[in-house]
């Protein structure tokens, strides 16, 4: 059933990011629809070639409110701006639990299941730092560790911002390379100072750099490098693909614990 009481309007109080309000009288906000693209660490979200960019959708309708049409709603002025032709927004990723609501939603609009994912947490708590220092102090033959960090708007590749002077902002960036030749790198965003959890991507190892352990070395130097760059940070949040077992053993060796499990459903705009 259509809800013809809601006006859907456009907020714009997010540099990059469209949002998007259904508001219900007198100025109540019944739901809400984000879309965020996907830069530029997007290997963790869809494997390359990613081909046209990828958004994240974030939708939430109110529970009072739902089974009313108004998801329905915000989606479509969501596609209608994914229709325009901004490149970066012309494939949409929506992440939902099992058996959720949200699956049932996503299936009902033509979403495809992607892959299935799992979201992991590591506490600084738990960490120990003389054996982070070890591990990220260990040599590793041909192979040095660089960093950045700065603000990530826009989408310029790993190199780019490696060759970019580091400046304040939310996003740190580690990588190892042998003499200048990109090897593997992980980042990570924190958040405002009063958001404790930053969100990890990667580590991704180049071609012809496996099997040197790398993905292991540049996650630990995050690590360390984030919470130095970022005294507030109290934990780390990670995505991994749910049959990546190396990554996920990887993870687990730093200390990062379960946190919960979703599926990732795709919608790519004609
Ligand atoms: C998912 C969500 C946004 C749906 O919002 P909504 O306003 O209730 O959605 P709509 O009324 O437009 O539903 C459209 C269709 O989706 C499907 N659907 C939505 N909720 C469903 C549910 N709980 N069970 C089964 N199907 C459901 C139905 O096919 C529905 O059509 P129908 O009501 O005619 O049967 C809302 O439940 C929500 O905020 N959930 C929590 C956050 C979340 O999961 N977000 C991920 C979004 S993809």
């Amino acid at each position: 059933m259509s809800d013809t009481k809601i006006d859907i309007a456009v907020v714009s109080d997010h540099p990059g990011i469209a949002r998007w309000h259904a508001m219900a009288p007198p100025g109540r906000v019944a739901g809400v629809a984000g879309l965020r693209p996907i830069v530029p660490f997007r290997h963790d979200v869809l494997p390359p070639p990613a081909g046209p960019g990828v958004a994240e959708l974030s939708l939430y309708v109110a529970p009072q409110w739902r089974r009313r049409g108004i998801g329905s709603r915000l989606l479509d002025a969501v596609r209608r701006r994914a229709a325009e032709g901004r490149a970066a927004e012309r494939r949409v990723v929506v992440d939902v639990v099992a058996g959720s609501p949200g699956e049932a939603f996503s299936l009902r609009h033509g979403f495809r299941y992607a892959r299935s994912r799992r979201h992991d947490l590591l506490t600084y708590h738990d960490v120990h730092q003389a054996w982070l220092s070890e591990l990220v102090d260990a040599e590793r033959p041909g192979y040095r560790l660089t960093h950045w960090t700065g603000a990530v708007l826009d989408s310029p590749g790993v190199r780019d911002l490696l060759r970019s002077p580091s400046r304040l902002g939310g996003a740190v960036l580690i990588a190892a390379d042998a003499e200048g030749d990109l090897a593997a790198y992980a980042a990570a965003v924190a958040g405002a100072p009063w958001q404790p959890r930053a969100r990890q991507y990667g580590p991704v190892v180049l071609p012809g750099h496996h099997g040197r352990h790398l993905d292991r070395w540049v996650s630990a130097a995050l690590i360390q490098r984030l919470r130095e760059v970022h005294p507030h940070v109290q934990e780390i949040e990670t995505t991994t693909a749910d049959d990546d077992a190396d990554l996920l053993a990887v993870r687990a060796g730093l200390g990062f614990h379960l946190l919960r499990r979703t599926r990732l459903y795709e919608l790519t705009q004609p």
